[in-house]
C-alpha cells in the first residue's frame, strides 16, 4: 500500500537537507547581534557532506557517467566518505573508500558499517598522504573499468548541491534577510555555492569564508593542522581563484576554544570547523552590531570526542591546559588573551 504523507521522507537521502537553522542567543558576549546556526549535523550522515555526495552521485546517473554497476571510487576518510558509504548504499553502488593512517578509527568504521570497502595506504608519497591517496585512486580507477571517481575538489556538482539545498534553505528561513555568513572552507563548494546563490539573487549579504591557519586556500602557506574537515593542503581545482568578501583564518585552539564554548553557552556539541566559524563570529563582534549573521556549522561533535573534547589531546596536540581552556572556554576576552597558544 502506497501512502504519500507530506512530513515522511522517503528513504534516507530523502532526510537530507532541510535542516534546522537556530537562534544563538548566548553564544556571543553582544546582545545587538543577531546570531543564526545552520546545523548541518541533523542530515542522517552527521554532516553537510551528505548533499554534495548526493548530489555528486545522481546528477552522474542522471547524466549517464555512473551506471547502477558501477564502482565509485573516492579519497576521503570524513566526512565525505561517510557520505558517499551513504548513499552509495542506498543506491546499491559499490563504494571503495581510500585513507591514510591519519584517519579517525570511528569514521573508517562508519564507511565500513555502510557497506563500503576501506583501502588504506601505507607510505606517503614524496612526505605527502594526500599525494598517496590520489595516486592509489588513480590505480584503482585504472584496474575497475567502469568505475567513477565524484573528485569533490573539481567537481562542479559539489558547489551546486549547497546553492541547491543549504543557502536556499537558510534564505528562505530569514526571508533574504540576513546580513553576513559565516562559512568554513576546505573544497570550498559550501562557500561558492552560497556565495553564488546570494549573487544571483542580489542578496546584500557579506560572505566570509572562514579557512585554518596552515592551509594554503586564498594564498596561506602549509602549515600543521590539526582539525579535519577545515583548510586544505594543497590548492583544490575547485577553488582556485575564488574569491570571497573576507578570508579569516582561526587557529587549532580557536576551534576548540569555540567547540568548549559552544557546549558551555549554547548546550550545543559542535565539530572543529563548526567551533572556528563560531569564533570568527566572536572575533568580528565590534562590526556586527545591529547586524543578522548565519554561521553554517558543517558537523557535529561526537566526531570530536577523541579530539577538541578530550583535555589529554588538547594539551599534548596544542599545548593548552584544561584549567585554561576552561577559562579560555568561559572568558569574553580570548582574543586579548590568548595566553596558552603556543
Ligand atoms: C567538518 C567540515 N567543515 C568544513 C568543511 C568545508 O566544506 P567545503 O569542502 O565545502 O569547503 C568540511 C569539508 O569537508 C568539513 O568536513
Amino acid at each position: 500500500m502506497q501512502h504519500n504523507y507530506e512530513d515522511v521522507s522517503d528513504g534516507v537521502l530523502d532526510a537530507i537537507g532541510n535542516t534546522p537553522l537556530i537562534r544563538l542567543n548566548r553564544f556571543l558576549a553582544n546582545p545587538r547581534i543577531e546570531l543564526y546556526a545552520k546545523l548541518e549535523a541533523a542530515n542522517p550522515g552527521g554532516s553537510a557532506k551528505d548533499r554534495p555526495a548526493r548530489f555528486m552521485l545522481e546528477e552522474a546517473l542522471r547524466r549517464g557517467d555512473l551506471r547502477s554497476d558501477s564502482t565509485v571510487i573516492e579519497s576521503s576518510s570524513g566526512n565525505m566518505g561517510i557520505g558517499l558509504a551513504q548513499a552509495c548504499r542506498f543506491h546499491g553502488l559499490k563504494f571503495i573508500c581510500v585513507v591514510d593512517p591519519r584517519a579517525q578509527q570511528q569514521n573508517l568504521d562508519i564507511i565500513k558499517a555502510l557497506g563500503a570497502e576501506v583501502v588504506m595506504v601505507t607510505e606517503p608519497l614524496g612526505g605527502d598522504f594526500l599525494a598517496a591517496r590520489i595516486a592509489k585512486v588513480c590505480e584503482l580507477l585504472e584496474h575497475n573499468v567502469n568505475s567513477f571517481w565524484p573528485n569533490q575538489y573539481a567537481n562542479a556538482d559539489n558547489p551546486r548541491s549547497h546553492h541547491e539545498g543549504t543557502i536556499r534553505e537558510i534564505d528562505e528561513a530569514l526571508q533574504g534577510g540576513f546580513d553576513v555568513l559565516f562559512v568554513a572552507t576546505s573544497s570550498t563548494g559550501t562557500a561558492q555555492g552560497c556565495r553564488d546563490y546570494l549573487r544571483q539573487r542580489s542578496r546584500d549579504v557579506r560572505v566570509i569564508a572562514v579557512d585554518a591557519e596552515g592551509s594554503v586556500l586564498f594564498g596561506g602557506s602549509a602549515g600543521p593542522r590539526h582539525i579535519p574537515g577545515l583548510g586544505a593542503g594543497k590548492e583544490p581545482k575547485l577553488a582556485v581563484g575564488q574569491l570571497f568578501d573576507d578570508v579569516n583564518r582561526v587557529s587549532d585552539l580557536d576551534c576548540v576554544v569555540g567547540c568548549r564554548r559552544a557546549a558551555l553557552r549554547e548546550a550545543m556539541l559542535v565539530g572543529g570547523s563548526a567551533g572556528g566559524v563560531l569564533m570568527t563570529v566572536s572575533r568580528m563582534q565590534d562590526e556586527l552590531v545591529g547586524k543578522r549573521c548565519v554561521a553554517i556549522l558543517h558537523d557535529s561533535g561526537t566526531r570530536y570526542l577523541q579530539t577538541v573534547f578530550n583535555d589529554q589531546w588538547v594539551q599534548e596536540s596544542l599545548g593548552c591546559d584544561a584549567t585554561t581552556l576552561r577559562q579560555l572556554a568561559e572568558s569574553d576576552d580570548y582574543y586579548a588573551e590568548r595566553r596558552c597558544q603556543k
